[in-house]
């Protein structure tokens, strides 16, 4: 048994759902400056959103054994995500119990409790209070739950990746997940043994809200300008223009890719139909990197016929897979959007690699193919991150205009025929629609209406 202690949403002068009128804020083409920029609001997004649905916190190939640990956030709670002694996956807060430091300061490790650093309580890594210095001090009974750490109720993974929620009524992840599980299976299965581990991340932090990166994390319209400088580095030596992102030329709608809306804010963007299917058809398309041609030559070389097979697990895949609020699969990255206040964010890209269980590839080919990887995937975050970022954080400048109050999202809104909503409820449109994010603002204005059902847990 467990012990729940229920919360409620934030109080009303924080900005309860009740002082805003959502409906006026989010409207079906535009949404209100307020909504990024409002820290009031911002507020209430961490719970109702970040706690208020699934949220990403991290994956099972980053704490593989047990006691193995990692900190996160949720929103702004600070994590312990912990593989416990006993196997078992929580997500603790880091947060001590009796005067609310941080317990553990360390990115990443592996052990069986915490000690905190300030008076030196320590807490197993269940989150049961295990003792404190000189507890003849205390009249209090310290076996009180009370004094056990934190921890979010719900924590599931999908085929790896571990979401967490405070909110007891949201559906089963794999139900929240829906439709948009037949992606990501794809996204997994095309990898030996259908999965990837973790490797290390690119960091970036940028000076504008969390949903401007959501807000393009499906934005086929943006491509062909502000990442004009890359698509002409990707296309330098390439004759036909046909390398990283140059479908998104001329007229990119024209174009067999296209953006599907699954629900539940989740959403991708699907290239794959733009692809040769042979081997070799992924590698053809990835961009230029420094020694490319030498690692390409030695892949010949070394493996002959299976060279453009392998070749192609080192290509980035051409789809980008969005899990609202805080989650992308986008080439072979996940992308991690961690809110820092209303005005400021964290963009964290963490590399993949391949791993061999089975033995079917070999040793020296997983090693080639993941020491490409790392370059492979090196290179959005370097030449074209740097150009989203700097159009988030010139949003947040220009919102900073008061009385010029509107976002628009209608681009595709009204043309008939355009946009096609299927039997099982999801939502079709052309690469540069913005149908995207009017469909994540639904389930967003949703979440902020809704008084959930929320906790936090712990050990009894
Ligand atoms: S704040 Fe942790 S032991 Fe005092
Ligand atoms: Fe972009």
């Amino acid at each position: 048994m467990t012990v729940l202690e229920k919360i409620g949403s934030p109080p009303a002068r924080l900005g309860g759902t009740a002082l805003y009128d959502w409906d006026y804020l989010v409207q079906e083409d535009r949404a209100h400056r307020l909504i990024y920029t409002d820290p009031a609001i911002f507020e209430v997004e961490m719970t109702h959103i970040f706690g208020g649905t699934w949220t990403y916190l991290a994956h099972e190939s980053e704490i593989p054994g047990e006691n193995d640990f990692i900190t996160r956030r949720m929103g702004l709670r600070p994590l312990i995500i912990v593989r416990d002694s006993e196997g078992k996956i929580r997500a603790l807060y880091n947060r001590c119990t009796h005067r609310g430091t941080t317990l553990c300061r360390w990115d990443k490790g592996n052990s069986k409790s915490f000690q905190c650093p300030y008076h030196g309580w320590n807490f197993l890594n269940t989150g049961r209070l295990r003792g404190v210095p000189w507890p003849e001090g205390y009249a209090a009974d310290l076996r009180d739950p009370k004094y056990n750490l934190a921890q979010v109720p719900r924590v599931e993974s999908y085929r790896g990746f571990i979401f967490g929620t405070l909110n007891l009524d949201a559906l089963p992840l794999t139900e929240h997940l829906g439709p948009i599980s037949t992606v990501i299976d794809e996204w997994l299965d095309r990898n030996p043994g259908g999965k990837v581990v973790v490797c290390e991340a690119n960091r970036f932090r940028y000076k504008g809200n969390w949903k401007l990166a959501y807000d393009n994390s499906c934005d086929g319209y943006h491509v062909a300008y502000s990442h004009r400088s890359l698509l002409e580095t990707e296309n330098r030596f390439a004759g036909e223009n046909a390398k990283g992102m140059a479908y998104y030329r001329n007229s990119p709608d024209t174009q067999p890719m296209y953006m599907r809306y699954t629900g539940h804010g989740n959403h991708f963007k699907d290239k794959r139909p733009n692809l040769e299917k042979r081997p070799g058809g992924l590698w053809a398309l990835e961009s230029a990197h420094p020694g490319m041609e030498h690692y390409e030559s030695e892949f010949i070389k070394r493996y002959g016929d299976r060279a453009f097979a392998l070749l192609d697990l080192a290509g980035s895949e051409p789809v980008n897979i969005n899990v609202f609020p805080n989650f992308s699969l986008l080439g072979n990255h996940i992308q991690v959007f961690e809110p820092v206040s209303v005005e400021e964010t964290n963009a964290i890209w963490y590399g993949t690699m391949i791993v061999d269980d089975d033995g079917n590839l070999g040793k020296d080919a997983v090693t080639d193919i993941n020491a490409l990887r790392m370059r492979t995937q090196e290179g959005f975050p370097n030449f074209g991150e740097v150009d989203d970022i700097a159009n988030f954080e010139q949003i947040q400048r220009g919102l900073m205009a008061i009385e010029d109050e509107w976002v628009y999202m209608n681009r595709g809104l009204g043309i008939p025929g355009r946009v096609k909503t299927h039997e099982d409820g999801s939502i079709t449109a052309p690469a540069t629609d913005e149908a995207f994010m009017r469909e994540h603002f639904k389930e967003w204005k949703r979440l902020m209406k809704t008084r959930d059902n929320f906790a936090i847990q712990r050990e009894p």
